[in-house]
């Protein structure tokens, strides 16, 4: 599969390098040119601008912080259409001082990213830290991590399966794009107790004794 992916930072390089050693071909696009091209080398990709990045094959990860997005969607001409039916990952994360979601009050992140582009957009991935992502495979004690996907389109979730499969975890499906604020606003929770010094795994039971 072709990838491209929307900058050359911490989510970039994670989930590039996996994708590009799992045979995928992966282009990294970035506002800065030697970052861009820093990176494909290290991960075996190839580097690109944000406008290349973002027409580029199959699927594009959208890995940049949740204030550049708009602008960044603004110049690569998401209101005449460019991101259209486009497959878009979105890995970000709108949390900000007090680990509170920036988005509070209004559409999510990923929802405002499918109105702005008419993109198909699969929330993924934005759960867990980069550390997490660099991991081979991204794995615990009780197996491999779960990457929980919301979306509407089922070719696109389809894809985005195989590429959580492609790196080692098992794809959930955790419902359409309505359920993406509710996965972000976990995210934020999460983040907010990781950054406590608590261990949310804690917090929840078994499968069976939730369900009993
Ligand atoms: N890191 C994590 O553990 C993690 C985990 C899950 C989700 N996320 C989410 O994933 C997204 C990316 O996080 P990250 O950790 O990869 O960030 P990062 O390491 O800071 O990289 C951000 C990338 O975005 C680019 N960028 C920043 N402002 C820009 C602008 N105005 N226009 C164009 N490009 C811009 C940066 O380019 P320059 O290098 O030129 O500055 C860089 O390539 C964020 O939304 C974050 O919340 C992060």
């Amino acid at each position: 599969m072709r990838i491209g992916i929307l900058g050359t930072g911490n989510m970039a390089e994670a989930l590039g390098t996996q994708w590009a050693g799992a045979g995928h071909q992966v282009l990294f696009g970035g506002r800065s040119p030697e970052r861009a091209r820093a990176l494909a080398a290290r991960a075996c990709g190839k580097a690109g601008t944000l406008r290349e990045a973002a027409s580029f094959g199959d699927a594009v990860l959208l890995a940049l912080p949740h204030e550049a997005v708009a602008g960044t969607l603004r110049e690569l001409g998401a209101a005449d259409g460019a991101l259209h039916d486009r497959l878009l990952i979105d890995c970000t994360n709108a949390v900000g001082p007090g680990f509170r979601l920036t988005t509070e009050g209004g559409p999510g992140a990923a929802r405002a990213i499918a109105d702005a582009t008419g993109a198909r957009v699969i929330k993924a991935f934005n759960h867990l830290p980069d550390t997490v992502w660099r991991l081979t495979p991204p794995a615990f004690a009780d197996g491999p991590v779960a990457v929980p996907l919301c979306g509407d389109d089922e070719e696109a979730l389809r894809t985005v399966a195989a590429l959580v499969r492609d790196l080692g975890c098992a794809p959930l499906r955790a419902g359409g794009l309505d359920r993406a604020a509710y996965l972000e606003a976990t995210t934020a929770f999460l983040i907010g107790l990781w950054h406590s010094g608590h261990d949310p795994r804690t917090l929840l039971p078994p499968f069976e004794a939730a369900t009993a």
